[in-house]
């Protein structure tokens, strides 16, 4: 072998050699920022969503009555006395409005699905405090909200079994893309 030759090989060796070790070093002094999802505070379980049809919606229950007490002390700040007039989103409403000149999308006028509610507001809601609710107060919640607009009666009792079978107004308002021919 060329001298020359050999001091390219040489040369890649020691190319390569330091480039590994320039990784671990900045490995090494990262400022390891985060840490692993699942060493996360608070710690439900990280599997959260609910599918339209129920699946992954937990055991309890509640009505629109316990429902509107919650909603008062924790929500209406924000969302309105009832729900609609507050700084964020209107949530109940509107209902039937999609198809005027002045459209508005509540969850009780636009959302397909009921089951939606419990899934966002179990993640989300109150915004300041996620995850504080439990299931009893956030199917009584759910009740309230829909109730609201007489989607369901304002008796009806709000469960892993009954709130699939809620028939939202806007339920036929979405084309599935999957069903579309090209
Ligand atoms: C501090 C203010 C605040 C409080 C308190 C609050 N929310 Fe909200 N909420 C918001 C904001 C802001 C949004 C819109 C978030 C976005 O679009 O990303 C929102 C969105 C929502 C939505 C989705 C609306 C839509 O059409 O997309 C629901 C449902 C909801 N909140 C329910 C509740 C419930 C139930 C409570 C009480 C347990 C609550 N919120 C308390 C501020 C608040």
């Amino acid at each position: 072998m060329s001298t020359n030759k050999l001091l390219l090989i040489l040369f890649i060796i020691a190319t390569l050699a330091f480039s590994t070790s320039q990784a671990n070093d900045d490995l090494k002094n990262s400022p390891k920022l985060g840490v692993a999802a699942d060493e996360l505070s608070p710690q439900p379980q990280w599997n959260l969503s609910i599918a339209p049809d129920g699946k992954g919606l937990p055991a309890g229950s509640g009505t629109a009555a316990q429902g509107a007490k919650i909603f008062a002390n924790q929500c209406a700040a924000c969302h309105g006395p009832e729900g609609i007039g507050g700084a964020a989103e209107p949530l109940v409403g509107e209902v039937g409005s999609l198809t005027d000149d002045y459209p508005e999308k509540t969850v009780n006028s636009y959302w397909p699905y009921a089951t939606t509610l419990f899934d966002y507001i179990r993640r989300s809601m109150p915004i300041q405090a996620p995850f504080s609710l439990s299931a009893d107060e956030v199917y009584a919640l759910s009740a309230y909200i829909l109730s609201q607009d007489d989607i369901i009666a304002t008796d009806a009792v709000m469960n892993a079994d009954t709130l699939p079978k809620v028939e939202m107004p806007n339920r036929d308002g979405f084309i599935s893309i999957y069903q579309q021919k090209p």
